[in-house]
């Protein structure tokens, strides 16, 4: 069958210029977006005497039963149509004759596959927000099973202060929580409507585009048509946020990683989301944190990818903004897998917590809580942060912990000290010493907890 556009035509299109401007084989993905925008379109078209009542009923039966026929998998898309939008335009033709062909009135692909990518990405953020609350959800759970559990927290990987495992996980309950709110955000003007912008400049008919975002339950129309079709903006942030997300998984991929490790030994991750060696038969490998913090690269990839494509370009659309699809699926599949890996991945972990505890037990990451009892001693922080540093180093000499020294070992460093120090010493008192807003105290942990728990419901 000849294209759709080919009246201006007296050659046959190349046949590698066909596939390599064809964008079928990825955008079929939006079929469901494109038939829903054609079905407010040509409603409208009715509605504005644009179109007459008959006409607009065979067109949507026919839309309707396209839809079918491809869930069905009955329409063979082909290369020669290039694009999901022609390709659905011929099946209805096919479908319903040449009345079909009055469906594309008023309006142009530019406008049309602006608007089946918002349709799409709206769809697509309110699903990542419930993902992103499940694996919070999973977070908070595994948290409140650890109110007790300690362990050394780190910086520069290097141990600082004991910390509740459970105020540990909710960082990133706050982190994720973060994540909502941007994409939250973002959905704003993912929830607008192009349609009616044309190709560039508006159309000759009397539509009404108020009328379609009703029926797609828009918030808004495009102000400008030149921008309603030129904008990838949406795409960006949408790729950005995901960006952000997979930081996030990645970070704490990481941190899953070193604590399977025999060297933290801190948690098991069930045997479901692990492989072994083909060789090694000890093997159990964190693969699918791994392929998360791998897989975060082709994400940022596909964020830096859109920009560079998009930078430069005149208004108003261009060729190279169908390179907006490929990246934005990829990105939503690679995101899809991770999270809903992750939530049951935190929900069946096991947690040693004999072993984080051992290694709090052996370290001196209660060190700042001597020089903080000094400093109650009316002894200025420096100077005391001084003495702890000797006494340290005594300790590491020793081959000791501070909680090993005896008083007069103690006081050789500052007759400050008394013996209330060995209960400041004791991880559980260091960490419950730290009883502010946001802080490591059991108490505030509880709080925290409870409120991420608040947060959760009320969605
Ligand atoms: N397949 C195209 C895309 O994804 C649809 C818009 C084509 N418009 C055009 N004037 N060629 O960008």
């Amino acid at each position: 069958m000849s294209k759709l556009w080919g009246g201006r035509f007296t050659k046959k299109t190349d046949q590698l210029v066909e596939e390599y401007t064809a964008s079928i084989l990825f955008d079929k993905e939006l079929a469901e977006e494109d038939i829903q925008g054609s079905l407010a379109h040509v409603t409208m078209l009715g509605k504005q005497g644009i179109l007459p009542a008959a006409d607009v009923e065979q067109i949507k039966d026919g839309l309707h039963r396209t839809l079918q026929k491809i869930k069905r998998g009955e329409i063979e898309f082909s290369v020669s149509d290039e694009d999901i939008h022609m390709n659905i335009e011929k099946a209805l033709i096919d479908d319903v004759g040449p009345v079909g062909g009055k469906l594309h009135t008023g309006r142009s692909r530019n406008d049309q596959v602006a608007t089946d990518m918002h349709l799409y990405l709206r769809k697509r953020v309110v699903e990542f927000v419930d993902l992103l609350q499940k694996l919070q959800s999973a977070l908070v759970e595994q948290a409140k099973a650890n109110f007790d559990t300690i362990l050394p927290g780190y910086t520069h990987l290097q141990r600082a202060q004991p910390i509740l495992f459970a105020h540990h996980l909710l960082a990133y309950v706050s982190m994720f929580g973060r994540d909502i709110e941007r994409l939250q955000d973002s959905y704003k003007r993912i929830n607008m409507l192009p349609l009616g912008a044309g190709a560039l400049a508006g159309t000759t008919f009397p539509i009404d585009r108020h009328y379609v975002a009703s029926q797609l339950k828009f918030g808004g129309v495009y102000e400008n048509s030149l921008d309603a079709v030129s904008d990838r903006d949406f795409i960006l942030e949408f790729l950005a946020d995901a960006s952000i997300i997979m930081m996030h998984l990645s970070r704490l991929s990481e941190e899953f990683v070193m604590w399977s490790s025999n060297e933290f030994n801190f948690i098991e991750l069930d045997d479901a989301f692990c492989t072994g060696s083909s060789i090694m038969p000890q093997k159990k490998n964190p693969d699918v944190p791994e392929l998360v913090r791998g897989k975060t690269g082709r994400v940022y990839g596909n964020l830096m990818g859109l920009l560079t494509v998009l930078k430069s370009l005149p208004l108003a659309y261009n060729k190279d903004m169908q390179e907006d699809k490929e990246g934005m699926f990829d990105t939503v599949r690679t995101m899809q897998g991770a999270l809903q890996l992750f939530a049951p991945m935190v929900a069946t972990m096991k947690v040693k917590k004999d072993n984080m505890r051992k290694a709090v037990n052996q370290d001196f990451s209660n060190a700042t809580d001597i020089a903080d009892f000094l400093v109650g001693k009316g002894l200025p922080f420096r100077q005391a942060h001084e003495v702890i540093g000797k006494t340290v180093l005594y300790c590491i000499e020793k081959g000791k912990y501070l909680l090993d020294l005896t008083l007069d070992e103690f006081k050789q460093f500052s007759p400050l000290f008394d013996d209330r120090i060995y209960t400041v010493l004791q991880p559980e008192n260091v960490v419950n010493a730290r009883n502010v807003y946001g802080g490591t105290a059991k108490e505030q942990v509880q709080a925290a907890a409870a409120r991420a728990e608040e947060v959760l419901a009320s969605t």
